[in-house]
Parts: C-alpha cells; sequence; structure tokens
C-alpha cells in the first residue's frame, strides 16, 4: 500500500493559524504586535526569496516586521552594530541574520552576539545549549521544529522508536537529533563518511534526511511502514531547461516503502517559516515575563514539546 503523504503545506497552515490567534490575544492583553527583524547581507537570489516571504508571513499574523537588505561589502563591524541596536530595540522581539553571510563575516560571532531572548533562528549558544538539555524557554532551530510537528501528525508518541538522522549540520542534523533524543527516541546521525548508510536507514522506524544530495535514499534503503522526512531541496535542470525542486528521497520509490513520507515541495519546506513566526511569538511571550504553556493554557506548538523536561535516563 502506497504510504500516507504528510501534507506540510496544510500543517503550516495550521501554525500560522495558531500563531495568528497567539498574536491577536498578546494585542488584545494590551502589548504592542510582536515584531520580526530580518537582516539579508549581499545579493543571494534565493536568500531575497526566502527574505521576501518571511516578510510577508510575518505580516499575514499580525506581527510587525522590519527588513534590513544591506551591500554585500557591509563589514563585520557594521553587522554587529546594527545587531547591538536590535538587540536595544523593544519592538523587536525576534533577530534572523540569513545565512550564508559573505565570507568576509564571521558567522559565529553574529550569531553569538544576538540576544539569546530574540534569537528566533535558535543558533545562539546558549540557545543549541538550552535545547540539547531539554531546558524551558529555548529558542529552538525552525526546520527541526518544523519536522517535530510532521513526525507528530503520525506518531502521537515516539519514545522507544528508532530515528536515523542523516546529515550532521548545525542548522539541521544536529537540533533535530537532539529533539528526537529529547522525546525519548533512539537515535543515530549520519554523515558523509558513515559507511553502509542503506543498512542503517533499514533500521529507522523515523527517517529524516537533510543532505542536499537529491535522490540520495534509494526505495530499497527503507523500512517498511517507517516515517519519511525529506529536509532536501534541489533546484534541478531538465534536459528541456525546466526547472524542478527535488529531495534527497526518490519519492516515487519511497513511497511504495514507507508507511508516511513528506513530498518536495510541499512537506518540510513550509514548516521552516511557519515555526520561525511561532518562535517570535514565544519570544515576544518570554519579554513580558509569559511562557507558551501562560498563554491561555496552550503552547504555541501544543502537538510538541516545546519545553521538555530533562530526560531521566
Ligand atoms: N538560510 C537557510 N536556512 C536558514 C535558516 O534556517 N536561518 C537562517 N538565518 N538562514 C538560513
Amino acid at each position: 500500500m502506497a504510504a500516507r503523504i504528510i501534507d506540510g503545506k496544510a500543517i503550516a497552515a495550521d501554525v500560522r493559524a495558531e500563531v495568528a490567534a497567539g498574536v491577536a490575544a498578546f494585542v488584545a492583553d494590551g502589548s504592542p504586535p510582536p515584531g520580526l527583524a530580518v537582516v539579508l547581507v549581499g545579493e543571494d537570489p534565493a536568500s531575497h526569496v526566502y527574505v521576501a516571504n518571511k516578510v510577508r508571513q510575518t505580516e499575514s499574523v499580525g506581527m510587525s516586521s522590519q527588513q534590513y537588505i544591506l551591500d554585500a561589502a557591509t563589514t563585520e563591524r557594521e553587522l554587529l552594530d546594527l545587531v547591538a541596536r536590535l538587540n536595544a530595540d523593544n519592538r523587536v522581539h525576534g533577530i534572523l541574520v540569513q545565512f550564508p553571510l559573505p565570507s568576509h563575516i564571521d558567522t559565529a560571532r553574529v550569531v553569538s552576539a544576538i540576544n539569546p531572548g530574540k534569537d528566533v533562528d535558535g543558533f545562539n549558544p546558549l540557545n543549541v545549549g538550552r535545547t540539547a538539555t531539554g531546558m524551558k524557554g529555548a529558542l529552538t532551530p525552525c526546520t527541526p521544529l518544523g519536522v517535530m510537528r510532521l513526525i507528530h501528525s503520525v506518531h502521537d508518541n515516539v519514545a522507544g522508536l528508532g530515528a536515523l538522522v542523516v546529515g550532521a549540520s548545525n542548522v539541521v542534523g544536529r537540533p533535530m537529533a537532539r529533539l528526537l533524543l529529547q522525546e525519548q527516541c533512539t537515535v543515530s546521525v549520519a554523515h558523509v563518511l558513515t559507511t553502509d548508510l542503506e543498512r542503517r536507514c533499514r533500521e529507522a522506524d523515523i527517517l529524516v534526511v537533510a543532505t542536499g544530495v537529491p535522490g540520495l535514499i534509494r526505495g530499497q534503503f527503507i523500512k517498511p511502514g517507517a516515517t519519511v522526512i525529506d529536509v532536501g531541496i534541489t533546484r534541478i535542470k531538465s534536459s528541456s531547461g525546466t526547472e524542478r525542486l527535488v529531495g534527497d528521497v526518490a519519492f516515487d520509490e519511497a513511497i511504495e516503502v514507507a508507511g508516511a513520507i513528506t513530498p518536495v515541495p510541499g512537506g518540510v519546506g513550509p514548516m521552516t517559516i511557519a515555526c520561525l513566526l511561532a518562535n517570535t511569538l514565544s519570544a515576544a511571550r518570554s519579554s513580558i515575563g509569559e511562557s507558551d504553556e501562560d498563554a491561555h493554557g496552550q503552547g504555541t506548538l501544543p502537538a510538541m514539546s516545546g519545553s521538555v523536561t530533562a530526560m531521566q535516563a
């Protein structure tokens, strides 16, 4: 039987509706709307598209947005000065500096300079540590947060399941593994030097792939009935010149074996910005001493443990 297709577009729309309701309640309680500042340095065309989408969706849920498009020649000092101004601006609850940054700028230095309470990307070392240890108040990277929500559309409880994350980046693979471990999955991480990838994939009840290598995961890699989440998204040109987006999983093969699978596009992609909005609302609530749980008895992302307690074992 063909796998169930996990509809990331619909689930992202649910998240945006929850955020919009949370924003309305936040404003009704007398606070100014949550504000997100997005900073882009340089001319990378894909980054310009992402930033325009972030601004549009921020405004669509009733938040305010500020956009800073800086010249590729912007110095690290100038960027750090802008971050310092945004850190001090009480209309700004979330700050996102779009990657990749030009090579003359030290990305780690910029990420470390963002106020951890406004770090809606969850990349500041304090938030990385909080996410890794399951501390309350962590701002968690948006794509892994979105993937957890997709997984929970299939599994109420993932404790004890075997999960393999293919890809070990700081943006997706590593935080993904930490979130799955936090929910008591038995987690492995594979990367470019992993031997026998096929056998390891076939052991996984939950397979999350984030490598950027189109079609890396073939149908025979997949355990029958497994949940497969494809984070990869690569634009390829056919011989006729038309372009299309493809994932890291050979979808037509995988759908015959998996129990549930995300498509590309329309799977993980829409979740990232939706979770950015959720993080911005969480940051705004924290800035007035509220937690997501305080806000009308539920978190913005109730289907997952946003502030999970540390595991006992
Ligand atoms: N570039 C690609 N993905 C991301 C992301 O999640 N955050 C930021 N800041 N830049 C990105």
